[in-house]
């Protein structure tokens, strides 16, 4: 099959949903993924050939791209703070404000000029992309990352193997956490990080139909009368499990930041810190126990 003939098809099928540039770069990424080869091949060589095997995996993606499938589904992965990892339906596709989120813990860490064996826990892990990347950055940590999802967990371990770094997983519901479990794990933290569920279902005409549709609610979605209810109790979980001026850092809902400081004020966090993301919107905030 001539992989030129492909791209036609999918510039006539896919256009209009996406656009030519997006298009195009799609094209370039599962050629990357399924033939390990750059876009820039094809226009090299435009009879670039592929075999039959190969077109149909090209026919899938496009047919799941129709669909509105995000691209990481499509091809089962993505990259998160220069790593690879594995993602599935069970899994939220990691986002860059949660980059940030992780620099913002890294360069605190980092401008104490002794690195120190800091035991961190991750509640929310998902893809185990936060507690992966401070593991990856942060030799002498012992991370542990936590999760209600026993599929999102195994995808977790997966990318810990991949990126080749040790995390202990817990299986556990932050909502009704059985602490003796996690206390039995690392005695006290000296950081706690979440990106807990933070979307109100009142916003949800403001997120798209291909996250809507693909991405899990679980992970996602809070009910409108109680949008902090993931922060409360972690809030009150790391009042209990860090140490003395352990620190909590948080990825948040834009629309919250004033409440999520007094939130963090009520449970008696000091030197708290509420950060923008690229964007400019409250995403992040800290609090020093
Ligand atoms: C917004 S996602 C964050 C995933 C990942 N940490 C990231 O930043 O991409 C929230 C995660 O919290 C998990 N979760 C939802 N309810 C939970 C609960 N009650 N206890 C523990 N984890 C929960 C979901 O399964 C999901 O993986």
């Amino acid at each position: 099959m001539v992989l030129k003939d492909i791209l036609n098809n999918y510039h006539t099928e896919l256009d209009a949903l996406y656009g030519k540039d997006e298009v195009n770069s799609f094209f370039g990424i599962l050629m990357e993924h399924y033939l390990e080869s750059k876009r820039i091949q094809l226009v090299l060589n435009p009879e670039y050939n592929i075999t039959a095997k190969q077109g149909i995996l090209f026919l899938n993606a496009l047919s799941d791209l129709k669909n509105h499938k995000p691209i990481q589904y499509v091809i089962g992965e993505t990259e998160f703070y220069g790593l690879s990892f594995k993602v599935n339906k069970h899994t939220l596709i990691p986002r860059p404000e949660t980059e940030e989120l992780v620099t913002f813990i890294l360069e605190d860490v980092t401008s104490n000029t002794v690195e120190k064996s800091l035991n961190i826990l991750d509640i929310g892990t998902g893809t185990g992309c936060i507690a992966i990347s401070l593991a990856k950055n942060l030799a002498k940590a012992n991370v542990s990352a936590l999760d209600v999802s026993k599929e999102a967990l195994s995808i977790a371990e997966q990318n810990s193997e991949l990126n080749k770094v040790v995390v202990g997983f817990i299986h556990d519901d932050i909502l009704n956490p059985s602490h003796a479990k996690l206390i039995s794990v690392s005695h006290k933290f000296d950081i706690i990080v979440s990106n807990p569920p933070y979307v109100r279902n009142l916003e949800k005409e403001e997120i798209k139909p291909n996250v809507l549709d693909n991405e899990p609610h679980l992970a996602l979605f809070v009910e409108d009368d109680n949008p902090l209810q993931f922060y409360k109790v972690i809030c009150e979980f790391a009042q209990l499990n860090l140490k003395d001026k352990g620190a909590l850092y948080l990825e948040i809902n834009e629309y919250l930041g004033e409440d999520m400081i007094q939130l963090l004020n009520d449970f008696g966090f000091k030197s708290i810190e509420l950060k923008t993301d690229i964007f400019g919107k409250d995403r992040m905030i800290k609090g020093i126990k």
